[in-house]
């Protein structure tokens, strides 16, 4: 018997402030066509300065419990992936399993940055089909804008605020592609490659939280090679080709890499869901915010095979291929 974690229910959240590339134009020395010639972005969201991690964490949890048609008291854990939690610790999840009556651990926060989410359900998923729970809400929640540096026009306009949230069940499959659920994992991480991409401040280190430092064109460069490498290995690990896949779920970084990974993957770009235009980069909320948005409008469909990839600093990335 195999044991499959299959999505039962989504859900998101996004703060109301939106910051558009206009306003950003009033703060650095950048302009709308730049931001979206280089990045695709057009606007993002900016969470209140009393709104914390957890607080959008718990309305996307909320929301991907009540889409399950479940009730905290159902869940068996909670795992949060985040790299921008509200105090050192406790964790972000432990508020989430407060908020929402969940009786029960294990629940813990991830912290994988941008490839969080994938990190995340790739724990989830191990817990499952190990029987250690049998309903996991899995969240990826940030509040990317509390360690960006406002005067640094080559980071400050690319990230954004907002959570995304599932709910996974063990449930049993045939072992085959056909089944619904997490089909596969594919983590990895190069620590050679920290220093690209990394927050200038910390616990330890200065006792401050510190801001967003990144040499992007070489974080570029490595997200097109190795988000090509990553979603190829999903393939070949299942034996299927690009063509069986029906939505490209991407990390929501730069429209031009998630472009470059479409085009090596051979799927256009309508099969693609896509946010970063309106999102930013949003770290390890953005796969799930982008997941629930293509849930909600009725593109992604009970049985659609769902390739879902990311990479963030450290450098870590991976992908996860999902039935639906
Ligand atoms: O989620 C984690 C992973 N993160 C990523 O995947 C981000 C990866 N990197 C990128 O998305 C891109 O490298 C960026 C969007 C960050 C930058 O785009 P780029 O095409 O690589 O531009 P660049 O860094 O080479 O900068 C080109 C020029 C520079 O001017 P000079 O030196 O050529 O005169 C920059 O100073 O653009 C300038 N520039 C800006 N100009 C206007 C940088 N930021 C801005 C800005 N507005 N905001």
């Amino acid at each position: 018997m195999t044991i499959r974690s299959v999505i039962l229910g989504t859900g998101s959240y996004l703060p109301e402030k939106i910051m558009t590339n206009k306003d950003m134009e009033a703060i650095v020395d950048t302009t709308d066509e730049w931001i979206v010639q280089r990045t695709g972005i057009r606007e993002r969201r900016v969470a209140a300065a009393d709104q914390n991690t957890a607080d959008m964490a718990i309305e996307a949890a909320r929301q991907a419990l009540h889409a399950a048609g479940l009730q905290g008291s159902d869940i068996d854990g909670v795992i949060v992936a985040t790299s921008t939690p509200d105090t050192t610790f406790p964790s972000v999840a432990v508020k989430v399993q407060a908020a929402l009556g969940v009786r029960q651990g294990p629940v813990f926060d991830v912290h994988a940055v941008c490839a969080g989410f994938i990190y995340a359900l790739t724990v989830a998923d191990s817990l499952l089909r190990t029987g250690a729970a049998r309903r996991l809400l899995v969240v990826g929640a940030e509040k990317m804008t509390s360690i960006l540096n406002w005067e640094d026009r080559t980071t400050c306009v690319l990230f954004g605020d907002g959570a995304g949230a599932l709910v996974l069940e063990a449930q049993e499959g045939s072992g085959e592609i056909a089944d619904r659920g997490i089909l596969s994992t594919h983590l990895h991480a190069d620590g050679n490659l920290r220093d690209i991409l990394y927050v200038n401040g910390g616990v330890s280190s200065t006792q401050t939280a510190g801001h967003i430092v990144m040499e992007g064109k070489e974080v570029f460069r490595q997200a097109v090679a190795l988000m090509a490498d990553v979603v190829t290995e999903a393939l070949d690990h299942n034996g299927i080709s690009s063509a069986d896949i029906d939505w490209l779920v991407p990390h929501q970084a730069n429209i031009r890499i998630i472009e470059g990974t479409a085009k090596k993957l051979g799927v256009e770009l309508d099969q693609v869901v896509l946010t970063v235009d309106r999102h930013g980069n949003t770290s390890a909320a953005s796969i799930p915010l982008a997941l629930d948005e293509a849930v909600r409008d009725g593109r992604i469909q009970p049985g659609h095979l769902l390739l879902l990839e990311g990479l963030g600093s450290g450098l870590t990335w991976g992908a996860a291929l999902i039935r639906y």
